[in-house]
């Protein structure tokens, strides 16, 4: 089932001259995780936006194309009604805390104390959030004295406490090291088994090559490479459009350029699909 679609999807901010996002089409399918990749200011946030509601009630501009979510058209939700079936996470998680929490445990609860959650419900459903993030040593601490890192993984716990059927995470390990990242990385991985669409915007291309299904790569406000990981992942023209290749994968390109032979999308992106690969030759 499409539950978000973009049709020639175009805009521009106010007083911008230019398009920040040029004739965007693309249909996102339920459960499927996305990576969304591109070098800075290729319009990754400007999407993100678009998808949830803020352009153009927010920042205004000048918006062309129709966007749909769960078959209906954006323009009939209110946006009350978008926020619980879309959860974002903001590239910068300092701008996420609410700032009238004085700990991270009522924090966590705060959105759901919002919509009005009973109580019992809220206080299950924190417990279980503060697990599943490894949150138990900062449960009592004052959010706005958490480190980068500490405040992402609270910030995104919080998104995920109302439950949303789509989640918008842009650079969501931007302030962690790579074993929160991976930590998060495994955290979405759970939530899609859970039937979840997630959209991430990502520079860790790693990570994406192991995580994701689909990869959508932006330059200069246009789609330019959309398909699956294995395809896009391992197609050098992503290099040329300013975003990169995971390391396993260009080993191999170099390989295949050095020895004159095609390269095909059976490469491998990971070092564990090399481990395995050597595995089912009996080289380890
Ligand atoms: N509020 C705004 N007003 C005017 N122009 C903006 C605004 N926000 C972004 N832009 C412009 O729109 C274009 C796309 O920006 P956007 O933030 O979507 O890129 P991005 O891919 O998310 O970049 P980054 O990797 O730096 O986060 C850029 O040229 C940027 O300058
Ligand atoms: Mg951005």
């Amino acid at each position: 089932m499409s539950i978000i679609s973009l049709k020639n999807i175009s805009y521009k901010y106010p007083l911008d001259e230019k398009e920040a996002i040029r004739d965007v089409s693309f249909t996102f399918e339920k459960g499927r995780v996305y990576g969304l990749m591109g070098a800075n200011e290729s319009g990754k946030t400007t999407i993100c936006n678009i998808i949830r509601g803020f352009i153009p009630g927010l920042y205004k501009g000048q918006l062309t194309g129709e966007v749909t979510i769960k078959e209906k058209h954006i323009n009939d939700y209110n946006i009350g009604d978008l926020a619980t079936i879309i959860g974002y996470s903001f590239q910068n998680p300092f701008t996420q805390l609410s700032g009238v929490k004085d700990n991270v445990y009522e924090e966590l609860a705060y959105g759901m104390e919002n919509i009005g959650i009973p109580r019992n419900r809220m206080i299950k459903k924190v417990d279980e959030l503060v697990e599943m993030f490894q949150l138990d040593d900062l449960a009592d601490k004052n959010p706005f004295e958490l480190s980068g890192g500490q405040k992402q993984r609270v910030a995104i716990a919080s998104m995920i406490a109302l439950d949303p059927e789509i989640i918008i995470l842009d650079e969501p390990t931007s302030q962690l090291d790579p074993k929160s990242s991976e930590d998060i990385f495994k955290i979405l991985h759970l939530l899609k088994d859970q039937g979840k669409t997630i959209l991430l915007v990502e520079h860790k291309v790693d990570l994406l090559a192991e995580y994701c299904d689909e990869t959508l790569l932006m330059n200069k406000g246009e789609l330019v490479m959309t398909g699956p990981v294995k395809e896009i992942l391992s197609n050098p023209m992503v290099l040329q459009y300013g975003g990169q290749l995971p390391q396993v994968a260009l080993y191999y390109i170099k390989k295949a350029k050095d020895t004159n032979m095609k390269t095909t999308n059976l490469i491998p992106l990971t070092v564990k699909e090399v481990y395995e690969g050597l595995q089912k030759d009996g080289e380890v």
